[in-house]
This record gives C-alpha cells, sequence and structure tokens, in this order.
C-alpha cells in the first residue's frame, strides 16, 4: 500500500520550498500524494504555483486583507478541519515556520497523524525574532514525528529539546532544488525590468516585510536606501514590495520618488532567481534568500537582528546588520568601494544548504522511517 501522504502549503516561501518535495513524491508509487493549499497568500501564493505547475487538491483560499494573526489562526483550523474529518492521512507533511506550518500540524495531531516537518530545528533563541516564526517552528517541533533538519547545527537543537536521534533526518534545504531548477528556466521580465537588465549598471536587489521591522525598523532600513540612492545615482534599487499594506504603507511614501529606485509588485520565482544572479548585493529580512545568495555567491546584508540560518553568516555571503540605518548605510557603502571586503562575501562561497538533491533525501528519508528503505544518507 503507498503511504498516503499530504503537503500543506500556503505562503510563497513554504511554496517554494515544498515544490520540489511534490514533484518527487508524485512520480514514486510508493506514496499517494494529495496536496492542500491553505492560500494564506493568494497571488504570492498563485505566482509559485504557476512556475512549478503545481496544482493543489484543495484550496482553502483562507487569505483576508489586514487579517490579524488570531484570526488566520482560527479560519485555518476550521477550514482544515473540514478536510481532516473526510480523509485518513498515513502522512503530513508541513514546511518551516508560517501559520499554515504551525496549524497544519496542530490539526494532524488532533487527528492523530504522523507529522513530518521539513526545515526543522531552525532557532534564533529569541521568542519574538523573528515574529511570530519563531514560535510558529518550536510549537510545529513539539508535534512533529520526524524531522528534516537542514544541517547539523538544526538536528543538535532538536536533540536539545529532547527529540529521538532516530527521529532527525539531516537533508538540506529544498529552496537550493527550487532556486537550481527556476534559475535555468528562460524568464521573460516587464519592459522596466529588462531594460535595466540590458544596461551595465549595477543592481541592488532589496527586499523587507517581517512582522517585527514594521514601523520604525522598516522605515529606518528605507531611509538607508534612499541615502544610498542618492550617493550613488548609477546604482539601481530594485524592490519587489511585498503585497502586505503595513509594508507598502511605510516603503512607498518613503522611496517612490527617486529615480534610480524601482519599487515593483513581488515577481514570479523564475525572474526573481534572474534577478539575484544579476545584482551585486541584496539588502534583505527574508529567511529563504540567505539560503539562496550564497548559491549565485551574493552578499546578503541582513536586516535583522538575529539570524535561524548562522552557516549562511559563516560561510561569508550574510552579514547581520539589523535596522539601524547607519549600520545598513555604512555596510552597503563598504560593499560598494572597499574590494576585499565584497570578495569576503562573494569570492570563496560555498552554499551550506544544499546540492539540488535534498528532495530526493527527504523522500528516502521518509521511506526509512516507514521501514521501506534501509538505508538514508544524511547531508553534510
Ligand atoms: C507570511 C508568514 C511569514 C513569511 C511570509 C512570506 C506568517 C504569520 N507569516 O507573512 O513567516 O515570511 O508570509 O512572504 O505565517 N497579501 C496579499 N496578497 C498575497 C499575500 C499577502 O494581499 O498574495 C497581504 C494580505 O493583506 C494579507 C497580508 O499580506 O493579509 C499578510 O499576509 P500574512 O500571510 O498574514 O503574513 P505575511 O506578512 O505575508
Ligand atoms: N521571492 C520571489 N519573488 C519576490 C521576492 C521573493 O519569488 O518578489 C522568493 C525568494 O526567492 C525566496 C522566497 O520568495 O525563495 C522568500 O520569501 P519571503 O522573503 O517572503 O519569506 P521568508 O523566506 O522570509 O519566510
Amino acid at each position: 500500500m503507498p503511504i498516503k501522504t499530504v503537503v500543506i502549503f500556503g505562503t510563497r516561501p513554504d511554496a517554494i520550498k515544498m515544490a520540489p518535495i511534490i514533484r518527487c513524491l508524485e512520480q514514486d508509487d510508493r506514496f499517494s500524494l494529495k496536496t492542500i493549499s491553505t492560500a494564506q497568500h493568494r497571488s504570492m501564493l498563485d505566482d509559485v504555483l504557476k512556475v512549478f505547475n503545481i496544482k493543489p487538491d484543495y484550496d482553502l483560499n483562507v487569505m483576508k486583507a489586514r487579517q490579524t494573526l488570531p484570526q488566520l489562526t482560527g479560519n485555518l483550523i476550521y477550514a482544515l478541519d473540514k478536510i481532516f474529518a473526510n480523509e485518513g492521512f498515513d502522512l503530513v507533511l508541513v514546511q518551516g515556520d508560517t501559520t499554515s506550518t504551525f496549524v497544519g500540524a496542530l490539526i494532524s495531531f488532533y487527528y492523530h497523524t504522523v507529522v513530518g516537518h521539513v526545515e526543522a530545528g531552525l532557532r534564533t533563541g529569541d521568542k519574538y525574532h523573528p515574529f511570530p516564526e519563531e514560535m510558529n517552528r518550536k510549537i510545529t517541533g513539539v508535534l512533529a514525528d520526524i524531522h528534516f533538519a537542514p544541517l547539523q547545527s538544526n538536528k543538535e537543537y532538536l536533540l536539545r529539546e529532547g527529540v529521538s536521534e532516530e527521529d532527525i533526518y539531516v537533508t538540506g534545504n529544498t529552496v537550493v532544488d527550487a532556486i537550481l531548477a527556476a534559475s535555468k528556466k528562460p524568464f521573460f521580465p516587464s519592459n522596466e525590468l529588462k531594460s535595466i537588465f540590458k544596461t551595465n549598471r549595477k543592481i541592488i536587489l532589496i527586499t523587507a516585510h517581517r512582522r517585527e521591522n514594521w514601523g520604525k525598523p522598516l522605515e529606518n532600513i528605507c531611509k538607508a536606501i534612499s541615502l544610498l540612492a542618492r550617493r550613488y545615482p548609477d546604482l539601481e534599487f530594485v524592490y519587489p514590495v511585498h503585497l502586505n499594506p503595513a509594508v507598502r504603507e511605510i516603503v512607498f511614501p518613503i522611496l517612490s520618488s527617486q529615480p534610480n529606485i524601482l519599487l515593483i509588485s513581488p515577481l514570479d520565482y523564475i525572474t526573481f532567481s534572474h534577478l539575484i544572479s544579476r545584482s551585486f548585493f541584496i539588502l534583505s529580512d527574508s529567511g529563504g534568500i540567505q539560503e539562496e545568495a550564497p548559491t549565485f555567491k551574493k552578499p546578503v546584508l541582513l536586516l535583522r537582528e538575529t539570524t535561524e540560518r548562522q552557516e549562511a553568516v559563516k560561510c561569508g555571503s550574510v552579514k547581520l546588520v539589523g535596522t539601524s540605518k547607519d549600520k545598513i548605510y555604512e555596510n552597503a557603502v563598504k560593499l560598494m568601494e572597499d574590494r576585499k571586503f565584497y570578495d569576503s562575501m562573494s569570492v570563496n562561497v560555498r552554499n551550506p544548504f544544499g546540492d539540488g538533491k535534498v528532495s530526493e533525501r527527504i523522500k528516502n528519508a521518509i521511506l526509512h522511517h516507514f521501514g521501506i528503505a534501509n538505508e538514508f544518507e544524511e547531508w553534510n
């Protein structure tokens, strides 16, 4: 009998990181696969599903503009309950640290279903950074039965929290599979982007959306970018702005009037992967971008106070600069003017997060856990 597996995702990053696993499991007849999109995100998620040609079996359509976290959590549990009441699964896979992830793990627990947590064991150790993701992933870790830890350090966190070693598999991060696949596909940028790509001008890529940065921190980030754009009129600053109104209403008033700052809607994943590879460096508070940038040897100045991806810092690609205007400005100027500093974040970087075969490793880990395969070879 195939393992009746369901993959739950709801936001842009969980869909990107689940897509390679979906591809891998649907081609193996030892699995019977269903997918649930909670649609915690709508257009940002649909863009990803289109790129990877995923058609969810269920679409819960829970996104509402300006939905609060308690409302989102409540809506998700009710919507998932309707599916779980009518379907029996052997295995539920959830990814990362979003609210869809944590509620997906919770509903599986209520229905006594085995939960596999993809991207398990990431921790900053600070309850409110990032918010609410640190708690989402900790709670998911408590509920999970199988933990797919990207790296040894993530396994160590889980062991310290009392997880049994035989339930942890070190696999790498599927985002490397996803970005390698996306960056090989042809892309069709908008005219605005096409003309920027055609010039020899350096591109500084920006993303910032985290809840703990709303308000003053995001204002500081924008002011630093504004100063940089004035100091370097020949650079192109490209910022695909997250669709959350709480983000947009801070970013647009500060940055929309400068000629070398392009504020655009979120990009589809293929275009975005090409933009990473064409950029000179990146300013971001994203989780996933810390794992993608090393593939292209692109320096990232991380606009956060903490990171759960210390290996990105250790491999040289990421520097934690926080959200002080001066610190962001000074580090960006250093990347522009100090070749040695730039090279230290670029030339010798090797991506520690994976090799493009991570989803295959996760499939093998599941087979091992269900007693179907004897061997599992971990990522190191
Ligand atoms: C969520 C995740 C965060 C992840 C981020 C990735 C939670 C609590 N947060 O944050 O971990 O880093 O996704 O992007 O799970 N919106 C749209 N269209 C979209 C997507 C969002 O209009 O396609 C707007 C809506 O007004 C929505 C708001 O953005 O209410 C916030 O979305 P939500 O999923 O609650 O949080 P994010 O900040 O996107
Ligand atoms: N991304 C994208 N289009 C964009 C901006 C980001 O496809 O315009 C991708 C990016 O490559 C990464 C993921 O979205 O894989 C990160 O999403 P986000 O920063 O929203 O979430 P986080 O990783 O911080 O949870």
